[in-house]
């Protein structure tokens, strides 16, 4: 040979050189666009992916379990299947079984179908050869291709890269399509837990002591590298604390045209000739599927220049993909390269020379030198991410190797490992060759998905009771409608149906000046409602809340009623009103049976209240008392009024649709418009009554929603003030069944004539008579189901603290650990569901958990957001159910076709709650499709509603003269 020809290849090879300047840029051009992509940064197009892989943790060791594992993509056309066993710490260590199966170019470039059906086959060809049995087998998929994972187990294929083509593949979850190739094999029972990047599996495969391997890199036919990173760099997962692995997908670097400047023809060349032309540049440059072709392309150029195999070639030479990395390999052997050397180029029907057959062991180092050096150069990138991570190990970093390329080449590993300490000298870096060929780290991923999966299964269990259908919602209308009728006539019912004595909506004509009580939602109030003329000044209100301490709503009644007056007495020396005697109504959230419009008798507390000695009393008469108790005040009480009636009164002025009044606040109630003849407790058929319905109580009698209550509702009933109810207490030897309950009616609305206007009331001797008599239904002791407590803010919180509660003990939540804090009664708060439920990301959601000192990470916060919207939406689709039956039975009152109806609303639930009032929507339109509903929020409260009760009851006084 010649000193030209030498002089010829030593020009060819200088291409391949790549100068520790370049390999810098490379390394700085690949870190520029990794944190391009992580950052997703606008306007910019970043060539490496960077995709999260739902791997959060490096192993702990202590994973265990069988497990079978696919590996599809590494390693050009074969595919292997493992049987990997993890033992846990203390277990011994078990050698995996596998198989490998050569995948036929046909289906490598065939149809998607084609390919997974081959991939199952062989699953099943191998579990025949293991005899596992019919055992649930769970498998890892290790899919190397970029893939665009949603969770563990769902992953998108962006894109084949290497040497795969297969159809209708590209923007499928590969996961479903291996499920459905094996349900069509029907042999095993496998379940597809988990899919890794062979990186993964690298990365997971490493023993965690001493130190745990935070990087993965592959070279194998293709490359790429995985690390763990913080996961608040990771844009697209909006979150804020811990890591996650990324999968770089640096293959594609350069795809931009980054890699010009180290580019040689015969890399433009292979490119053009390859399957997947203009992408995976870097890949191209380095993965072993792609180093015998740039060897046999430089091969015939330099035959074709006359410096090698006398100027000759062969028809095996010119064709492609003759040349193979094992090849390459095996050349470049020291001790027998220059043998294998001319092995292949006499079986590539050459006849070399032996001086030939040195430069061609020369070709080969260039390419692969150069390989190893700008992997190396890639590497030093995401080094520099994982060490600018704060929470990285003091030891330095593990990096987990893996491919074939990188183990089975004679000097790859260490011309990569001298130039990443070349490029990156104070960087600490251990190489650890991954096990198993990354088989375990699979198996490693598919023992947390699985635990993951499990975790999944008991939270779903947890939550299906929850979970309600509209065959069941519809029962539930439909038994609130017979509970309904009963009330109303009269008979057994846990519905009450309580006539209110408001008949006559305002019609904008009414004037005045009003003082008005708030008494029983979140906010005790006092207001003063100027009602002027409707079209000019309208109602204007003036009030202020005051604060009701526990030690008054639950001490005594006299202090209770004292504590109100001194507040009213407070609001009028503010407000000049000292002296004036203004009409008041009371609005006291609480179920009373009325004998007129200003007086009411409590017929049990409800939700957080528990006053002593009020129970059977008339609470406008406590109130008088108190007030004279007070001295010197002035009051003058005119009616009393449920904060349903308000509710209904204060939008009847806005929308004369107005006919039903709802509150889903702490407590839950609905009043309506009934006629007056199906109201046997008053006598007369003209005209209409409100009803305040007193729904809190349905169920009370054991007759409905018994099936719907779960263990974590018997618990909140049981640590509530009023366990077994809400429901109509008998009064101390007073209670009576409902065929008794007949001469109460008739005795208290005696005297009552009709109902044509806002109520008159019964006589005197009608009131004493009822407030001796107050029996109502007793109900057996067993029956714990209520609406209430169901549905409204009071209780959902301590529902879903009980939830919670479970699935911590179940090791679902919260990693097990029992926060102090979850076991302190009322903590979630109806305010804690709507904020969870609004659309947060997953590290605003933690930090409101932190608020209430309960440590969670992301997935934890997601967990407990399920719960809340199970439990709320439970809530809302009962409370759907309720105001269903309320607008069918008006419909059916009055023999439409169709219904247009108002309900006024009010309720922190129902107002704050982001989804809440949707729900209860889209409920009543699936349960009463013959009604039009529209649902108008009451702004002011129901205080205003009160005091047009009392306007109006003014206004139609005055009508019938004195
Ligand atoms: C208020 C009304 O707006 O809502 C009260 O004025 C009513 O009368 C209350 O009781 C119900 O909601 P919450 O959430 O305060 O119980
Ligand atoms: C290719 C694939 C990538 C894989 C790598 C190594 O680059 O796109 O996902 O990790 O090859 O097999
Ligand atoms: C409770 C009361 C009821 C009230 C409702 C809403 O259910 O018993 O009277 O309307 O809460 O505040």
């Amino acid at each position: 040979m010649n000193e030209n020809t030498l002089e010829s290849v030593q020009q060819c090879l200088n291409q391949f050189d790549v100068t520790e300047e370049q390999l810098q840029q490379i390394q700085a051009g690949i870190l520029g666009d990794m944190e391009r992509a992580l950052g997703r940064q606008a306007g910019s197009s970043p060539s490496v992916q960077m995709l999260p892989t739902y791997v959060r943790s490096t192993p702990r060791g202590t994973e265990q379990g069988d497990f079978l594992v696919l590996e599809l993509g590494a390693s050009g056309a074969t595919l292997r299947v493992l049987w990997v066993t993890l033992t846990g710490i203390s277990g011994p260590r078990k050698e995996p079984v596998s198989q490998e199966f050569t995948i036929p170019t046909e289906i490598t470039l065939g149809t998607g179908q084609q390919l997974f059906d081959f991939a199952a086959g062989c699953l099943v060809q191998f579990l025949d050869q293991l005899q596992v049995g019919s055992q649930p087998i769970q498998l890892g998929f290790n899919f190397s291709f970029p893939c665009h994972q949603t969770g563990l187990n769902q992953s998108t294929l962006i894109s084949w890269t290497k040497g795969f083509r297969c159809s209708g593949v590209e923007g499928q979850d590969v996961v479903q399509l291996l499920r459905e190739a094996i349900q069509r094999q029907g042999a095993y029972n496998i379940e597809v837990v988990a899919v890794v990047n062979d990186t993964v599996g690298a990365m997971m495969s490493c023993d965690p002591s001493p130190q745990a391997c935070e990087v993965g890199l592959v070279v194998d036919t293709g490359t790429n590298a995985c690390y763990m990173e913080e996961v608040r760099h990771v844009a697209e997962l909006k979150e804020d604390r811990g890591r996650i692995c990324v999968n770089v997908q640096w293959g594609s670097f350069g795809d931009g045209g980054a890699l010009e400047p180290v580019q040689t023809p015969f890399d433009l060349q292979l490119d053009q000739e390859s399957l997947h032309p203009g992408t995976q540049r870097f890949e191209k440059m380095v993965g072993g599927l792609y180093l015998g072709e740039l060897v046999r392309l430089v091969l015939i150029h330099l035959a074709g220049q006359g410096a090698l195999f006398g100027g000759v070639t062969s028809p095996a030479l010119l064709t492609h993909g003759s040349v193979h990395v094992q090849h390459v390999m095996e050349i470049e052997d020291p001790s027998h390269g220059r043998a294998r050397a001319q092995a292949m180029l006499q079986e590539l029907g050459l006849t070399p020379s032996a001086q030939d057959c040195a430069q061609v062991q020369r070709v080969c180092g260039a390419v692969s030198s150069r390989a190893a050096r700008l992997c190396a150069a890639a590497l030093t990138a995401v080094l520099a991410r994982v060490r600018s991570n704060p929470e990285r190990s003091p030891l330095g970093v593990s990096v987990a190797t893996g491919g074939r390329l990188y183990k089975q080449h004679p000097r790859f590993s260490a011309l990569l490992q001298q130039t990443v300490r070349l490029l990156a000298p104070d960087a600490d870096v251990t190489f650890v060759p991954s096990e198993d060929g990354g088989g375990r780290g699979v198996a490693v991923v598919t023992a947390v998905a699985s635990r993951l999966a499990l975790q999944r299964r008991q939270l779903e269990e947890t939550l299906a009771p929850f979970r309600l259908h509209s065959q069941q919602l519809k029962a539930v209308q439909a038994q609130m409608r017979e509970s309904m009728v009963r009330g109303l006539r009269g008979e057994s019912s846990s519905i009450r149906m309580l006539p209110t004595y408001v008949c006559a909506m305002p019609d904008g004509t009414e004037r005045g000046d009003f003082l008005a009580l708030d008494l029983g939602g979140t906010n005790f109030r006092v207001l003063w409602v100027k009602v002027g003329s409707r079209s000019e000044e309208g109602i204007k209100i003036i009030n202020r809340v005051f604060s009701l301490p526990e030690s008054v709503t639950q001490g005594t009644g006299q202090q209770l009623f004292d504590h109100i007056v001194d507040c009213i007495v407070d609001f009028q020396k503010e407000n000049n009103l000292s002296g004036q005697t203004l009409p008041l109504s009371f609005t006291f959230s609480f179920p009373c049976k009325q004998l007129g419009l200003d007086q009411g008798i409590l017929l049990n507390w409800t939700k957080g209240f528990k006053a002593s000695d009020c129970e059977g009393q008339d609470v406008v008469s406590l109130l008088r008392a108190a007030i004279r108790r007070r001295q010197g005040v002035e009051l003058n009480v005119v009616a009393i009024v449920n904060d349903t009636v308000g509710t209904m009164m204060s939008c009847g002025y806005e929308d004369p649709h107005c006919e039903v009044g709802l509150i889903v606040g702490t407590g839950t109630n609905a009043c309506y418009m009934e006629e007056l003849g199906n109201v046997c407790a008053v006598p007369g058929d003209r005209g209409r009554m409100c009803i305040n319905m007193e729904w809190g109580a349905f169920g009370d009698d054991g007759l409905a929603l018994q099936e719907f209550y779960t263990p974590f509702d018997l618990s909140v009933d049981q640590a509530s003030i009023n366990p077994g109810k809400q429901r109509c207490r008998a009064r101390e030897g007073g209670a009576r069944r409902a065929g008794r309950e007949d001469s109460d009616r008739r005795g208290w609305a005696r005297g009552t004539s009709g109902c044509g206007w806002v109520g008159r009331g019964a006589d005197g001797e009608g009131r004493a008579e009822a407030v001796a008599n107050l029996g109502c239904p007793s109900y057996s002791l067993s029956a714990r189901a209520r609406y209430e407590k169901l549905i409204s803010g009071m209780y959902l919180g301590e529902i879903v603290r009980q939830v919670l509660l479970h699935l911590t003990h179940l090791r679902v939540l919260f990693g097990g650990q029992e926060f102090p804090s979850l076991q302190t009664k009322d903590i979630i708060k109806t305010k804690f569901l709507s904020e969870i439920e609004s659309d947060l990301e997953r590290w605003q959601v933690r930090a409101i958990l932190e608020k209430l000192d309960l440590q969670a990470d992301c997935e934890d916060a997601l967990l407990v957001r399920e719960v809340c919207q199970a439990v709320s939406r439970r809530a809302a689709q009962l409370c759907g159910a309720g105001v269903a039956a309320v607008v069918e039975k008006i419909r059916e009152n009055r023999g439409l076709d169709r219904l247009s109806v108002t309900v006024g609303v009010d309720g922190t639930l129902y107002k704050l709650h982001p989804h809440f009032s949707e729900q209860v929507k889209d409920a009543v339109r699936e349960l009463a499709p013959q009604c039009c509903v529209r649902f108008l929020l009451s702004e002011d409260g129901s205080g205003k509603g009160a005091a047009l009760v009392s306007a109006v009851a003014c206004r139609l006084a005055g009508a019938a003269g004195p």
